[in-house]
């Protein structure tokens, strides 16, 4: 198994660390504009699989030919968000990079699975869709199953017990409208307050240390990859395109080829009437980057 990380800051250089402790692929690639740092991190993980006593290939820098026919691409680069500021007000800037790579990867690894982290998530899905050409089954989000942790671990918080086998998860976009499922019985104001947490939670990290959260995105991306690597029939909470191409986690079945099956949605009204309110937010988004232009 061959993945390809574009975009060597903190949280490519997290997944590439975690997919070789998990002995997960025989090669990584990792690229980024900065072609030293990409190098560095490659070798300095090259160095890492020797110390675990394992044989895995890792290479680095700016040169797109190193993921050439891959089998999966994830697409970190981009620039994170500081504090104060939204994940939408990073739309313009990480949309062109992201295009770029999506060509990119097109040319070199036609018959890859992309995965997405860059913000503002779920644009940037559909994005990396409309500029790889790519069968909309190929392009995963990943959100859902962060803000799924982010969930679990406040419920952990406020019950004092283990959650890290609850069923309850998040769908919806990867933005403030973001739905929290809970399979805990919690009286309305208890949720509010677990929801407010959860939809805060990346804001949390940024507040705390000006960038960011790595660990846990790099997590959520390693679930997706074991999906795709070795088929996995428990539902994942991924940001995917519907018939509609509109992008938003929901509950989904992977396999090596991709996406196998959405899930269906089963929402109570005012879930259903957040989630209408921010498709349309979705489609003004999209429209407003006019991509044609790109
Ligand atoms: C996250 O939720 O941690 C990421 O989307 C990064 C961010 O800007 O919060």
């Amino acid at each position: 198994m061959k993945i390809a990380i574009i975009g060597a800051g903190n949280v490519g250089a997290s997944i590439a660390s975690l997919l070789l402790s998990k002995q997960m692929c025989d090669n990584i690639a990792l690229i980024d504009i900065n072609s030293n740092l990409a190098k560095a991190k490659a070798i300095d993980l090259s160095q890492m699989a020797i110390a675990l006593s394992q044989s895995a290939k890792v290479v680095g820098g700016d040169d797109y030919k190193l993921l050439e026919n891959f089998d999966i691409v994830i697409i970190t680069a981009g620039v994170a968000r500081k504090d104060g500021q939204s994940r939408s007000e990073l739309a313009k800037i990480n949309a062109n990079i992201v295009v770029d790579a999506s060509k990119k990867i097109a040319k070199f690894a036609p018959n890859s699975t992309i995965i997405v982290v860059t913000n503002p998530l779920d644009i940037m899905v559909y994005v990396a869709y409309k500029s790889s050409g790519f069968n909309k089954s190929k392009i995963i989000g990943m959100a859902g199953e962060l803000d799924s942790a982010r969930l679990k671990f406040s419920l952990q918080n406020y019950l004092g017990k283990d959650m890290k086998d609850s069923k309850s998860c998040v769908i919806g976009m990867h933005n403030d409208s973001m739905i929290c499922l809970s399979s805990e019985n919690l009286n309305s104001n208890e949720f509010e307050n677990i929801k407010s947490q959860t939809i805060n939670g990346g804001a949390l990290i940024v507040k705390l240390m000006n960038t960011s959260a790595f660990y846990a995105p790099a997590a959520g991306v390693i679930n997706i990859c074991q999906a795709l690597i070795y088929g996995n029939s428990k539902p994942l909470s991924c940001s995917v395109l519907d018939d509609n191409l509109v992008a938003f986690s929901r509950l989904v079945k992977l396999d090596k080829n991709g996406v196998k099956e959405l899930l269906e949605l089963n929402l109570e009204q005012k879930d259903r009437e957040i989630l209408d309110k921010s498709i349309d937010e979705f489609i003004i988004n999209i429209n407003n980057l006019n991509l044609n232009g790109f």
